[in-house]
């Protein structure tokens, strides 16, 4: 294992371990034998561990597996979700969470205190306020954020001294890692990855046609669907190939290549046995020549600027098209419309979360209800993604016109 001293003043392993798995979106997953796997970490050489208040048991199972060396593991624990995926990051909901997080996970102190999600209804001076408080009472002793916009994440660094950024990455999912990538290498910040096997995508073990389990998020992740899926399906050929010429797997040449991109202090994984643990901390055991990164770099370039297009073709056709009839086909595609949409700036986050909830908040009504609310969601996104296309094709239409003027 290799490791890192962050920014905060204390070290990490460049490898943690993460617990979102225990929330049981990625299926059922039974306490017991996560605890296993987090002391078997432990063992491995593995120090830093994260979670989340919305984790279901995760920060009791975390505090539990770790009570006996708590000392020398850094724990990074969330805060900022509310009920019916609502957002809050009041002071009074800050403090009061803070309290309950030390209490489940039976420590007098969290390491990093991430803000998990945007709450645009809070002013930022408001939840700095609490996390500086948090710290002097030596409550926690750092903070970051996580899945914020990036002018949001800008006013946090004016108000406060947030010193790690949690993004989204994997050699085939760069995007919230790209929105950042400046601020890791030259504003002071380190960047933790998550998701670096692309959710189990980048194993091998996931091919089209795999089915979830019911409760499995994987079911509407958009990762999985469409083009995305075939684009990272291409990308795991591309590690699979290299790592068959350098004794690893793909997952190992996919956790290597997130730790080496610039910023990145750390990345975190969630795997669920202890055999997948070893493979992913393999990553850490093997160096590929410069040589290798530079071809595996220009083989994702491509597969990307495909995919790019190609997203935003499918974005087009779902705003401008009728909705699929098949409902659960018509969700994933208003799922994709949304985080496409807001991928490429035709809608703004906080009209993203709006849609979000409605669409998760329909399904458990009845059917024809369900069609129904769907259909106004997808002709208001509809509305909104026409609108900033109009908007920014005139703004391309008048600077090319300023251009040619200035050049004329
Ligand atoms: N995902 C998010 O939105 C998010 C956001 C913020 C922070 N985080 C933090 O980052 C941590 C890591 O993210 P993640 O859990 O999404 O990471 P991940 O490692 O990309 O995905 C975990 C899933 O990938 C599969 N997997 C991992 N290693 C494998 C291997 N060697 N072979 C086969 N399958 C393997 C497992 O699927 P099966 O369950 O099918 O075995 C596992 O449940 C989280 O636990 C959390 O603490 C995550």
């Amino acid at each position: 294992m290799r490791y890192k001293k962050l920014r905060a003043g204390f070290e990490v392993s460049r490898i943690g371990m993460g617990c979102y798995a225990l929330s049981g979106v990625y299926g059922p997953s039974d306490p017991d034998s996560f605890v296993s796997v987090l002391r078997k970490a432990y063992e491995m050489g593995v120090t830093f561990f994260d979670t989340a208040d919305q984790y279901g048991a995760a920060e009791k199972v975390l505090g539990q597996a770790v009570a006996n060396v708590r000392d020398r593991v850094v724990i990074s624990t969330k805060v900022g979700l509310a009920k019916g995926y609502g957002r809050d990051c009041s002071r009074r909901h800050v403090i009061a969470a803070c309290e309950r997080s030390l209490k489940n996970l039976a420590t007098d102190w969290i390491d990093i205190y991430h803000i998990h999600f945007d709450d645009p209804t809070t002013p930022v001076e408001e939840t700095v306020t609490a996390l500086e408080e948090l710290k002097t009472a030596g409550k926690i002793r750092a903070y970051g954020l996580g899945h914020l916009p990036r002018a949001r994440v800008e006013e946090y660094m004016r108000y406060g001294h947030p010193s790690t950024l949690m993004c989204e990455l994997s050699a085939a999912a760069k995007r919230q890692y790209l929105q950042y990538r400046d601020l890791g290498i030259s504003h002071g910040i380190d960047l933790i990855g998550f998701s670096v096997t692309a959710r189990g995508l980048l194993t091998g073990r996931i091919g089209q046609g795999h089915t979830f389990g019911e409760t499995d998020i994987r079911n509407i992740d958009s990762l999985f669907y469409r083009e995305r899926m075939t684009a990272a399906l291409s990308v795991k050929d591309v590690l699979a190939q290299v790592g068959a010429q350098h004794g690893m797997t793909s997952v190992q040449v996919a956790i290597a290549w997130a730790l080496r991109q610039p910023g990145v202090a750390a990345v975190l994984t969630g795997p669920r046995n202890p055999e997948h643990l070893l493979e992913n901390l393999g990553a850490c055991s093997s160096e590929l020549p410069d040589a290798v990164w530079a071809d595996v770099e220009r083989a994702l370039a491509e597969i990307d600027y495909a995919l790019e297009r190609s997203v935003l073709q499918t974005i087009a056709d779902l705003a401008v098209g009728e909705l699929d009839v098949e409902p659960e086909r018509a969700f994933r595609d208003l799922v994709y419309l949304i985080e496409g949409a807001v991928d490429f700036n035709l809608i703004s986050e906080t009209d993203a979360l709006t849609a979000f909830a409605r669409l998760m908040a329909q399904k458990a009504g009845a059917q024809e209800e369900r069609v129904q609310i769907m259909r106004e969601l997808h002709k208001t996104l509809s509305e909104l993604v026409k609108h900033a296309w109009d908007t920014k094709s005139k703004e391309t239409c008048s600077r090319s016109k300023e251009d040619s003027v200035l050049s004329g």
